[in-house]
């Protein structure tokens, strides 16, 4: 009989000792931070699962190549080295560093958009649709309509409808849609993965108007093995010919190295327009740093160009995509709600009908979040009214489209037993969940509010 359990494809070299607080501290952290995680010192967390972005344990061989990293200001090797790594999966002409992926993000769409263009993607991302917006585009999110169904199954929840960006290109013309975007996986859809098929049927619509379509390609790793698990005549294909199957349809794309580059910081941003590179290469000597290094230090180079390699093996996407199914897999038999199937990344609980008496307006996400903290030291963050809901000029909240509490699994950290103990936090707040009250907004920032807010809680 073939060994049917699938282990962590590592074994342990060095070890951070995490600190255990009492209830009683916990809730006085959080009324000091106005319920707001993002405001808790990590000393005092226990279970860190706010993000998988540049949270993940980096392999021996990427601290063995950080040692290489030469620091030289123009020419270095090490670019030439992450440029290769790029190149080989993701095959575009330009390669540009960025300190992480939203300054990519930044320099793009500076350079492509305008006042009053449209920006369709199946769902940018917060920090995507803000740099967007900041230019005057609208950022227009495109989910199939599945997606919006939290309990809803469907193998690539991910993907963009494109009846309706087709729709909106005859809508509002070629000329004020400089670019299509793709998100994958959809990091605010639940993580869920894009198709071959959808992506090759976006790239038709987009080539017909002779748009470019750029991946936001934060988690191309989990999307390629997600179609090789799940997508029809992709079963014998390696997750690295996925991926370059994946990019051979985009004209370039935006890239956090935090997540699928399995390094701690760094991003880039790839072209084939020799002229748009151009252009965007001169903007990040402007803020970020000269083109062969761009921000990161040339060890971080180094190590985003093992890291992207160590991420498409198949050992590794295996218990990746397998261990964060455990936790959904396991409180989801409880009866606790979540975005089916679970993502790649990170486990997306439904806010909204885990706490049903909490209306939208009163951050059933927000409330939730807190609770894990009171009771097991667990940060989480919301995805929902605060990170996508928006507050008019009469002081009106007005809901996002889904309150969503997102668990996010950063990447060869935690083992099994931390994610049973999660499961039992999880699970001893469902059972009170009834006495959960929702929480009234004090304090806001002009953009991406969710960072800094505070809170009050409700009676
Ligand atoms: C889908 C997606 N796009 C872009 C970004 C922004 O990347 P960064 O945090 O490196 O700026 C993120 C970060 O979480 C993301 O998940």
């Amino acid at each position: 009989m073939p060994i049917k359990t699938i282990i962590e494809p590592f074994r342990i070299k060095s070890v951070e000792p995490i600190r255990q607080t009492t209830r009683e501290q916990r809730l006085k952290l959080l009324e000091a931070a106005g319920y707001n995680l993002f405001l808790i010192p990590s000393n005092d967390i226990l279970i860190d699962l706010l993000t998988d972005s540049g949270t993940g344990a980096m392999s021996s061989e990427q601290w063995a190549a950080m040692m290489r990293g030469d620091e030289s200001y123009a020419g270095s090797p090490s670019f030439q080295r992450f440029k290769d790594s790029v190149q080989s999966i993701m095959g575009f002409t330009h390669v540009i560093p960025t300190h992480q992926g939203r300054a990519a993000e930044r320099i793009l769409f500076s350079v492509m958009c305008k006042n009053g263009d449209v920006v369709p993607n199946n769902t940018h991302f917060d920090t995507t649709r803000a740099n967007c917006e900041f230019t005057g585009a609208e950022a227009l999110d495109l989910p199939i309509p599945e997606a919006l169904k939290p309990a809803r199954q469907h193998p690539f929840k991910g993907n963009m409808d494109t009846a309706r960006l087709a729709q909106t290109i005859e809508r509002v013309g070629t000329r004020r849609v400089p670019l299509v975007m793709l998100t994958v996986t959809n990091n605010s859809g639940g993580g869920q993965p894009v198709s071959l098929a959808n992506i090759k049927a976006v790239k038709e619509i987009c080539a017909r108007h002779n748009i470019p379509l750029y991946i936001d390609a934060c988690r191309f790793a989990e999307n390629a093995y997600f179609i090789k698990l799940r997508e029809p005549g992709y079963a014998n294909k390696s997750p690295r010919e996925i991926a370059q199957e994946m990019f051979r349809y985009a004209d370039g794309c935006t890239m956090s190295a935090k997540k699928d580059g399995l390094a701690n910081i760094g991003g880039f941003l790839c072209s084939n327009d020799d002229t748009v590179a151009q252009a965007e290469k001169n903007l990040l000597i402007l803020t970020e740093g000269f083109p062969t290094y761009g921000g990161p230090a040339g060890r971080d180079l180094e190590a985003i160009a093992v890291g992207l390699n160590e991420a498409r093996h198949e050992d590794y996407l295996q218990y990746r995509i397998v261990s964060t199914a455990y936790l959904g897999n396991h409180i989801a038999a409880a009866g606790v709600p979540i975005v089916q199937p679970p993502g790649g990344h990170a486990i997306y609980i439904d806010a909204r009908a885990f706490l049903p008496h909490i209306p939208a307006t009163e951050f059933p996400g927000v409330a939730l979040a807190a609770e894990l903290y009171v009771e097991g030291g667990i940060r989480s963050v919301e995805i929902g009214t605060l990170m996508f809901g928006k507050r008019d000029q009469n002081g009106v909240e007005h809901a996002g489209p889904m309150d969503l509490l997102r668990l996010a699994i950063p990447r060869r950290v935690y083992t099994q037993s931390h994610i049973d103990y999660v499961v039992e936090v999880i699970l001893e707040v469902w059972r009170r969940r009834e006495k959960i009250c929702g929480l009234a907004l004090t304090y806001q920032a002009p953009f991406l509010r969710h960072f800094t807010a505070r809170f009050r809680r409700l009676a």
